[in-house]
């Protein structure tokens, strides 16, 4: 008698460092994990919504459309409350090729307003959904602040910024087991992990 074929998960992110945050937090599902790197030259949607819940929308329809896959999308970012929010939902494209520039331009924004530091969130809505549609959606988020200039070699994007109060650290100045503990994806995935497995 041959195994039942274990189901499968498209996880739909290029970004390595959300991958392997993901990737750690279901490893125990019996789940196979697909990525879009097993699907040659799918069409990257545009990323047109106001939210980050509606961007993960978008993006989770268009690959389980285009895959047939039960897929997983999330859209994630950084929102500064003396930046209005920014850089939000434009988090990946914010000023500034590199990070190193856009905490440069994080720190000039603020100067201009007076302050040197915010409170801040990191926010990480998720949706899971078959071809024809929204299966179930969550949203993580974790509060703390911004801590300039930079500091820790660890996780990506706008971690070595952002400062955890509960750690006296940034997050990424800590493991990835202690970041994903706490984090926004952290809290979403583990979510859906709970929803998978039940
Ligand atoms: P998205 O691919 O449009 O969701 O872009 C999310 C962007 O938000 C990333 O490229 C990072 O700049 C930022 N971001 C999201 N989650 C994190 C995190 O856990 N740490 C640091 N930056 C993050």
């Amino acid at each position: 008698m041959t195994a039942p074929d274990p189901k499968r998960l498209l996880v739909a992110t290029t970004n390595a460092g959300k991958l392997r945050e993901i990737r750690a937090i279901l490893a125990d599902l019996p789940f196979t994990i697909a990525t879009l790197a097993d699907y040659k030259a799918l069409p990257e949607p545009e990323e047109t919504g106001k939210t980050f819940a509606a961007n993960a929308r978008i993006k989770a329809l268009a690959y389980a459309g285009a895959t047939g896959e039960l897929t997983v999308a999330e859209d994630s970012g950084l929102e500064i409350d003396a930046l209005d929010g920014e850089p939000g939902v434009r988090s990946a494209r914010f000023n500034g090729e590199s990070y190193a520039e856009k905490f440069a331009t994080i720190a000039h924004m603020l100067e201009e307003r007076g302050t040197e530091s915010s409170t801040a969130r990191f926010v990480c809505a998720l949706v899971l959904t078959q071809p024809d549609g929204v299966v179930w959606e969550t949203t993580g988020v974790v509060e703390g602040r911004l801590q300039l200039p930079a500091r820790g070699q660890g996780g990506f994007g706008y971690d070595p910024i952002f400062y955890y109060p509960e750690y006296g650290r940034t997050l990424a100045d800590v493991t990835d087991a202690e970041k994903a503990a706490v984090s926004h994806r952290g809290q979403a995935f583990r979510r859906l992990r709970d929803y998978l497995a039940s």
